[in-house]
């Protein structure tokens, strides 16, 4: 449970003030809110005093307490209830918010925490030496079912281990946080399971069979009640496809209709459906090899876990050499077959292949400044 409490009065400043940008988009944000309303915009203007500052200080919040005409105590209460202000100077390339509650705790945070203290500093919410880095223990972000998970700043990263928050950790303070994609840090699609839809399938199928209707069978004539035909007159002859009767829509699913049901999978979902695999006869395929007798450990190499290494084991990657050598092509081959959106050049698999094929673990470290997960 975070105690929160203002900076001590050694580091408090003594005034605040919004530069000219910011003065002006504050002035814009009030002006949103009903006349009496004002007060409403607190929690935004708290936001960008701490983007401007780093933290939220007292002499910021007694301005814009002015600014919204609140008590000072009002503006104080907002502060310190959300862990997003921080109340005291952070680290100045990330502040990391490591989630404890019970979910995240049962899937590993105490063992975050524990890089957070090695990395970082012992003691939550002081900064390292550098002043570049901070962390703290937060209460549930709302992000429980891929825990454990951290924030920094505004975004999330999520299914985390030590090793790959080291990893994230690494990256901002060497400020490459911005390489680092928000998320789940595992093989999966905001929430879904791993691998792929375990429930709900039923519902997708609905979705594709009501979103075909209207595509398909042009609507029919209004009955004009003095012309009524008799029930078993015959029907006029159209062009549209036969209909189950059970479920009113049309038996040949029209391809123009694809896309919306693409679309509506997606809705329904969570998840794009997959775009075909590369064929495996494509000429871009990377070169298979036979099975070594002693393959490389592919999972080396980061964003490489067991699953992965075993589909590139089926299409005959075994060793470093191999993936050092993919060019572009090749690697968007890759990329495409295991679903997996750039992530190959976001991570960078070639270079920490080349170093890993060149010098194994001792390489690896010269180049990358830390070990290989
Ligand atoms: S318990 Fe950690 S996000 Fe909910």
């Amino acid at each position: 449970m975070s105690v929160r409490r203002l900076a001590e009065d050694q580091v408090q400043p003594v005034n605040f003030a919004f530069n000219e940008a910011n003065a002006a988009w504050a002035e814009k944000t009030i002006q949103k809110y009903p006349e009496g309303r004002q007060q409403s915009a607190v929690i935004p203007l708290l936001m960008r005093a701490q983007e401007q500052d780093g933290w939220v200080t007292r002499a910021c919040i007694e301005q814009i307490a002015d600014m919204l005409d609140m008590p000072y105590i009002r503006v104080l209460e907002v502060a310190t209830f959300y862990t997003q202000f921080q109340l005291k100077p952070v680290g100045t390339r990330a502040h990391i918010q490591v989630c404890g509650t019970t979910p995240c705790m049962l899937r590993g945070s105490e063992a975050l925490m524990d890089v957070c203290r090695h990395k970082i500093h012992h003691d939550p919410l002081t900064p390292n030496a550098e002043g570049t880095l901070s962390w703290e223990e937060v209460e549930c972000q709302g992000a429980c079912v891929n825990a454990p998970m951290v924030i920094i700043f505004k975004d999330a990263y999520e299914d985390l281990t030590p090793e790959r928050l080291e990893e994230i950790i690494d990256a901002f303070e060497a400020g490459k946080g911005d390489t680092i994609t928000p998320g789940p840090q595992i093989d999966r699609h905001f929430s879904v399971p791993e691998g792929g839809l375990t429930s709900l399938t039923e519902e997708i199928k609905l979705v594709r069979t009501n979103l075909e209707a209207p595509a398909a069978a042009p609507a029919e004539p209004k009955a004009d009640t003095a012309q009524v035909p008799p029930s078993n007159a015959a029907k006029p002859k159209t062009d549209a496809p036969e209909t189950d009767p059970k479920l009113k829509t049309p038996l040949t699913a029209p391809k123009a209709a694809e896309e919306n049901v693409k679309a509506a999978e997606k809705e329904a979902t969570g998840v794009e459906t997959k775009t075909e695999k590369p064929s495996l006869d494509d000429k871009n395929r990377p070169a298979a090899v036979a099975k070594p007798e002693t393959p490389d450990d592919l999972k080396l190499i980061s964003g490489v876990g067991p699953k992965i290494e075993s589909i590139l084991h089926d299409i005959g990657i075994f060793t470093f050499a191999q993936v050092a050598g993919w060019k572009k092509a090749e690697q968007e081959w890759v990329d495409g077959y295991l679903n997996f959106k750039g992530r190959i050049v976001r991570d960078d698999w070639v270079r920490q292949a080349e170093a890993l094929a060149k010098g194994g673990e001792a390489e690896y470290i010269k180049v990358f400044g830390k070990k290989p997960r």
